[in-house]
């Protein structure tokens, strides 16, 4: 097998940063050199945590979890129990981790990696609010030129917000962050809702993950059935939609996405519209293409090759 890519998570678990994790941790074309934990679907405490048992459940203790923001970089911490439960990772019942928090701070582990390996051979992929990412950037610019690319879960434009009308809420939740890695000049792909709203699970694609007969595939098929109730009430559809799972699918098999390069210009003043993520789609401006956005998915291959992976935990 050619060199695995190497890749850090950047997460804050919910149930679908958990089948995020666990596509990755089941796939032997990634090396997981670290997951970092940062606020946002629940508290800091609670998404190291969860990271911690995701790793338990997906037999590898030896993935090194740190945690790292505590809070948005400007605004107040908004979290999302009413979609996740309250801990955060509500469906199957996970005993508390043994493995160990990292001491280290999830932000100097993020520097310290990309300034000691070798340049564009990490890529991070952020699945919650990029706070750890753009401290990282502001703590050491020279880290931007060296990382290999940023694939990430956040925003939207056609299927307009999640959180607010116009805001999804990763973005949302720290836009100041997400401004700082959208102008940083690093190679960006970008899942937004517009995407992650057709992978949509379902009791079909459920059971098909639970037929696995494995603890992770009766955990995963809880975890989504806990988590797919919201949207499904919200968008009248039948299953959720399983966001931070495309980020990982795409650097599996980037074939199972169709988008293009735009321009992505995201609101930090207005209150009405602060997060909004301004997709260039049509390439009426002038400014930069600064991120791949994907918006179409195949989403029977996405659920084939998560099942598959999964199945290998
Ligand atoms: O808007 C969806 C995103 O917000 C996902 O990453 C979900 O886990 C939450 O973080
Ligand atoms: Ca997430």
């Amino acid at each position: 097998m050619s060199q695995k890519r190497r890749i850090i998570i950047d997460t804050d678990p919910g149930q679908d940063d958990a089948v995020a994790i666990m596509l990755a941790l089941g796939s032997p074309e990634l090396e997981v050199t670290g997951i970092t934990a940062v606020a946002g679907n629940v508290p800091l405490k609670l998404t190291e945590k969860n990271a911690r048992k995701i790793c338990e459940l997906a037999g590898r203790p030896e993935i090194k979890v740190y945690a790292g923001a505590v809070r948005p970089l400007m605004r107040h911490l908004v979290t999302a129990e009413e979609v996740h439960g309250k801990t955060g990772l509500n469906g199957p019942e996970l005993p508390e981790p043994r493995m160990k928090l990292q001491d280290e701070h999830a932000v100097d582990f993020i520097v310290r990696t990309l300034m000691h390996e070798e340049s564009g051979t990490i890529t991070l992929c952020p699945l919650g609010p990029l706070t750890n990412i753009a401290l990282a950037l502001i703590r050491e610019p020279k880290i931007a030129p060296r990382i290999k690319e940023i694939v990430l879960m956040g925003g939207g434009f056609f299927e307009g917000g999640n959180v607010t009308p116009a805001a999804e809420f990763n973005i949302y939740v720290d836009p100041h962050a997400a401004d700082i890695v959208l102008r940083s000049g690093v190679p960006i792909v970008m899942m937004p809702l517009d995407v992650t709203h057709k992978a949509l699970t379902s009791a079909k694609r459920t059971q098909a993950i639970r037929a696995l007969g494995t603890r992770v595939g009766e955990a995963t098929a809880q975890m989504l059935e806990f988590f797919e109730r919201f949207d499904e009430e919200k968008y009248g559809t039948d299953g959720g939609p399983l966001h931070d799972p495309c980020v990982i699918a795409y650097l599996l098999k980037p074939d199972l996405f169709k988008g293009r390069s735009c321009n992505v210009t995201v609101e930090t003043a207005s209150e009405l519209t602060m997060g909004m993520t301004v997709i260039d789609w049509w390439g009426v401006t002038k400014r930069p293409k600064n991120a791949l956005v994907m918006r179409h998915i195949d989403s029977d291959g996405f659920f084939a090759l998560l099942t598959e992976r999964l199945g290998r935990l």
